[in-house]
């Protein structure tokens, strides 16, 4: 069966189509991060405008790469997301889905995120422990099997994302910050300035990243009244800052591997691309004995293979599509979902 996966959630436009027999056919993602710069975040009116003149193309193209006059099955992200935005990617993979008679499932946008790492070679098993670290949500997951998802903590305010767009803004380098982050603090000294390690002195898992932010703005403050930040200094921070939110999430994900007794931690969303995060994760997981599993950067961002991927495991599972309707939702809690099951 040929998936063809729509992401439309927030700034990236993808399309790929999937085949539980052949793996992945083609691959598309549009990032829109330029025409979002100028505002210094994702504007939601401009990202809809964009996934409309955008996904129909992309579609052709992804069609054309994997040689198919038409998928078998589509899967589109219907939520959690901007809604102007889910709305696009819903209403063209609905409209498809009617005149080619086939099924449109919706997808959740993070379980396809936790599910991303299973389309590497080197997959993990169920059950594991996910951290999903986004521009939307932080939270550490107990991943049963697929639909038994058991949040065991998220951020309380800001999630870790959205924290490095913030401070990236702050230091004045730009949008997407995660990367811009990374890039600075490669420059960085470490220990020249010292963050919180917010909530690690707490049991359980929450995060909290909202006063990390408000840390790193007191310390500018504080150094621009001698004057511009240099080069050296922004970089001090950035990494200072990038310090921080690694050793947190860090701290905690080993914390969830030893409660629930996990042997695998599978670490996805767009700050899963970041590779102070990757290199020192690993390095701790393995020390403790279990293991950690990453999808490749371009699986981490948003993209349409894990949608289809998502969507292709619940359909051969026998998940039914619903008939009609796009079922959009700006909000929709992970664990909400339950197995894939007939209709
Ligand atoms: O998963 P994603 O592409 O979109 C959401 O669903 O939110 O995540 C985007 C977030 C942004 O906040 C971006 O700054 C961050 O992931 N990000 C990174 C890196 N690459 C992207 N954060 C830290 N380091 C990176 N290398
Ligand atoms: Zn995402």
């Amino acid at each position: 069966m040929h998936v063809l996966g729509i992401e439309t959630s927030c700034d990236e436009t993808s399309v790929a189509i999937y085949s539980a027999d052949r793996g992945l056919l083609a691959h598309e993602i549009y990032s829109q991060a330029k025409s979002h710069a100028a505002y210094g975040g994702v504007v939601p009116e401009l990202a809809s405008r964009d996934h409309v003149r955008k996904l129909l193309p992309m579609i052709d193209a992804a069609l054309s790469e994997a040689d198919l006059e038409r998928p078998d099955a589509i899967a589109y992200t219907a939520g959690p997301g901007l809604i102007g935005a889910l709305l696009v990617g819903g209403a063209v993979a609905r409209g498809l889905a009617l005149g080619w008679d086939i099924p449109a499932l919706p997808v959740h946008h993070m379980e396809a995120h936790l599910l991303a790492p299973l389309l590497e070679d080197e997959a993990p098993q169920f059950p594991f422990v996910a951290l999903l670290v986004s521009g939307g949500h932080s939270m550490l997951v107990d991943v049963q099997d697929l639909g038994r998802y058991e949040v065991l903590g998220e951020t309380r305010d800001d999630a870790a994302g959205e924290a490095f767009d913030k401070v990236a803004k702050l230091l004045g380098l730009g949008y997407p910050g995660g990367p811009a982050i990374a890039r600075a603090a490669e420059q960085g000294r470490a220990g020249t300035y010292e963050f919180p390690r917010p909530m690690m002195n707490r049991p359980g898992f929450e995060f909290s990243f909202s006063g990390l932010k408000t840390a790193v703005l007191v310390q500018v403050r504080e150094l621009e009244k001698a004057g511009d930040l240099d080069d050296q200094q922004v970089a001090d921070i950035a990494r200072a800052f990038e310090d921080a939110v690694v050793d947190t999430l860090c701290g905690k994900s080993l914390r969830a591997l030893e409660e629930t007794g996990r042997q695998r931690l599978v670490v996805a969303g767009g700050v899963g691309a970041n590779r102070k995060l990757r290199e020192t994760l690993k390095d701790a997981v393995s020390r403790s004995g279990a293991r950690v599993y990453y999808p490749r950067p371009a699986f981490c961002t948003d993209n349409a293979a894990m949608v289809a991927y998502a969507g292709s495991l619940r359909l051969e599972a026998g998940e039914r599509a619903p008939d009609s309707g796009v079922g959009a939702r700006a909000r929709w809690p992970l664990e909400s979902l339950v197995p894939a099951v007939a209709g």
